[in-house]
């Protein structure tokens, strides 16, 4: 037997028991005669002490030891004479009276402690070393916990995981496939499944009425802070139902998650919001609600609500489309350093505004920077719009609605940042729904599915879906719905078509030729023909979920074994270029020159 115990298993009750340790070593101290032996495992940390003038032998096993050294320990619990009450096992030590080196070990590049000394890369490239550090380890226990947690939960409202194959033909989810090349069938490829949309969708015409699986996914798309090319759903479906049904199932499980993982209980139902009013008050299809600041419309041509700030010789408001203001609480007293640096930080491309206007409630009147145009009344009726008070700062854009919409969304949530108002322990959970259904593409001329081309109109809409109206089909509303966290999507998912005429429809809108369409989704046109029903479900994103549970907004850490921001495995050095034979096995030229 290895070890009678783990390295954070021991407590003062234990005093004089005789016990084997095995584990990592973490540092060694030598004081007056006594060395001082920190002995880790994934439980904890255990002090062990080597008395020096008690064995020569010992003594030199021990002078041999160096960070990271995996050792064998054997002694007596003693109680400890200067306590440690930071560590759990801190009451006690362990009197050594054999040492059994297991393996030796190289210095490590990095320290294995909470703040290590490693940067981003010599750590990619050692995962295995920095999945010692507690923050990993503690984030891979949530992650298990999180998988734990949702199994338990699915199973006991009768859902049924069911594994889906990860050789397929695309699934399209808007992003690039990943593609593996077929050595039998040559000239030919499998897509690695972006999800596993039409599986589910095929295992709720063979009657599995409540799915869900735990999966992997993979998209060769730009890479983020919370996205990595492979990542995992928790993908559901569900037969028979409306979206109030899929809401509330989710809820459910949304809220279990939070109970029995962070031990947050949720009284209240989730807000809702719809998508247009999503983006008329947050700038965005993913608002963070942990905070007000709501964008106020102050001029919407598309509105009639009275527009305040036209007619006044102001050209910049004159000519805009929509002019739109958030009002920044207790700001009044920014500076005209802190301004300037707000108005440039707008206009950087990300964002892409032309500049910014500000007016200042203060105590000795309210003043703008362009006050030029605005009188004080018109400045108060701004300030009303807004509902500012004395001591608030109004922020204003304008142009092009959506764009400008979009704008103040992003400067919502940077002034949210600076104000500290987006704690990571602070969850405001949120469903938006009512998509547009589909997207126009200038540039290639063409529909774009906004969820995925499988997502049912809403029913009210359909006669316009059939409209040969290109303004008619782009008013179309899907019935989706995303979950949103904290301004992260975590969920998306909408009640399906299940119609084969309705899908055929869906793929002309999209720009397939009926040829087209029978190549890549015959398939699920003619399973819709042999009994589908009504069906509808989401995809939660795992790694997404874990994070923000973790407090974090990065996925990378939730993930055992991820990918950096080229998408690459640095410590498996892949991608990485194959054999000339297992080429032509495959039948395969490359145009990169070697
Ligand atoms: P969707 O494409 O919205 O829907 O994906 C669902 C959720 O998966 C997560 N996600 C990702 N996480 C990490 N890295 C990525 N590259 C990545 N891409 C997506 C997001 C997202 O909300 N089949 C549909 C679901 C359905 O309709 O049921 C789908 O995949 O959190």
């Amino acid at each position: 037997m290895y070890r009678t115990h783990t390295c954070g298993e021991l407590r003062i009750s234990n005093a004089g028991q005789q016990v084997t340790l095995a584990g990592w070593v973490q540092r060694i101290r030598k004081m007056g005669g006594m060395s001082f032996l920190d002995l880790r495992d994934r439980y904890g940390i255990t002090q062990l002490v080597i008395d020096d003038s008690i064995s020569h032998e010992l003594n030199e096993v021990a002078g041999k030891l160096g960070r990271e050294y995996v050792i064998q320990a054997n002694g007596v619990v003693m109680e400890r004479s200067s306590k440690n009450a930071k560590m759990p096992t801190g009451d006690i030590e362990i009197k050594i009276s054999a040492i059994n080196l297991l393996n030796a070990s190289q210095t490590p590049p990095f320290t294995i402690e909470d703040e290590t000394d490693g940067g981003e890369e010599i750590r990619a490239k050692y995962r295995y070393i920095d999945l010692r550090r507690n923050p990993l380890k503690r984030a891979l226990e949530l992650r298990h916990k999180m998988a734990q947690e949702t199994r338990k939960y699915l199973d006991s409202i009768g859902f049924i995981e069911v594994e889906t194959p990860v050789l397929i033909k695309s699934t399209p989810e808007g992003a690039r496939d990943f593609v593996v090349p077929s050595r039998m069938n040559p000239g030919e490829f499998y897509a690695l499944p972006q999800s596993p949309q039409t599986f589910k969708q095929l295992l709720m015409v063979a009657g599995y009425d409540r799915y869900f699986q735990i999966v992997r996914c993979f998209r060769d798309e730009d890479l983020r802070a919370d996205r990595q090319p492979e990542f995992t759903q928790i993908d559901c479906e569900m037969s028979f139902v409306e979206r109030e049904d899929i809401l509330n199932t989710f809820e459910g499980m949304t809220k279990a998650l939070f109970k029995n993982v962070l031990g947050l209980e949720f009284a209240d139902a989730f807000p809702r919001i719809s998508y247009s009013d999503a983006m008329k008050f947050y700038g965005s299809d993913k608002p963070d609600i942990r905070f007000g600041m709501k964008i106020a419309e102050l001029k919407n041509l598309q509105s009639e609500q009275e527009d305040l700030v036209s007619g006044k010789s102001f050209p910049v408001f004159d000519s805009a489309q929509y002019v739109g203001a958030i009002c920044v609480e207790g700001a009044a007293a920014y500076t005209r350093k802190q301004l300037d640096e707000l108005t440039e930080w707008v206009k950087r491309p990300q964002i892409g505004a032309k500049g910014l206007v500000y007016i200042r409630v203060a105590e000795d009147g309210i003043k703008s920077s362009a006050d030029k145009f605005y009188t004080p009344q018109d400045l108060s009726a701004i300030a009303d719009r807004v509902g500012a008070k004395v001591g608030d700062l109004i922020l204003i854009l304008a142009g092009e609605k959506k764009r400008t919409q979009e704008a103040l969304g992003t400067l919502r949530i940077e002034m949210g940042n600076r104000l500290g108002l987006r704690k990571s322990d602070h969850y405001a959970p949120l469903w938006v729904y009512d998509f547009p259904l589909l997207e126009w593409d200038e540039e290639s001329e063409r529909f774009y599915a906004m969820h995925h081309p499988f997502t049912s109109p809403k029913p009210e809409d359909m006669e316009k879906f059939y409209s040969d109206n290109r303004e008619d089909i782009a008013d179309v509303a899907a019935n989706a719905y995303d979950f949103v966290l904290n301004g992260t999507e975590i969920g998306g998912g909408s009640i399906r078509i299940h119609d084969s005429a309705v899908q055929k429809r869906m793929f002309e809108v999209l720009g397939f030729s009926s040829d087209e369409a029978d190549y890549k989704f015959g398939f699920i046109i003619n399973a819709f023909k042999f009994g589908a029903p009504p069906h509808g479900g989401i995809a939660f994103g795992f790694d997404r979920f874990c994070a923000l549970f973790g407090g974090q907004e990065t996925i990378r850490d939730y993930i055992a074994f991820p990918k950096n921001n080229s998408g690459r495995d640095v410590m498996l050095d892949a991608p990485s270029k194959i054999d000339e034979s297992q080429m032509d096995e495959l039948f395969l030229k490359s145009t990169v020159k070697r």
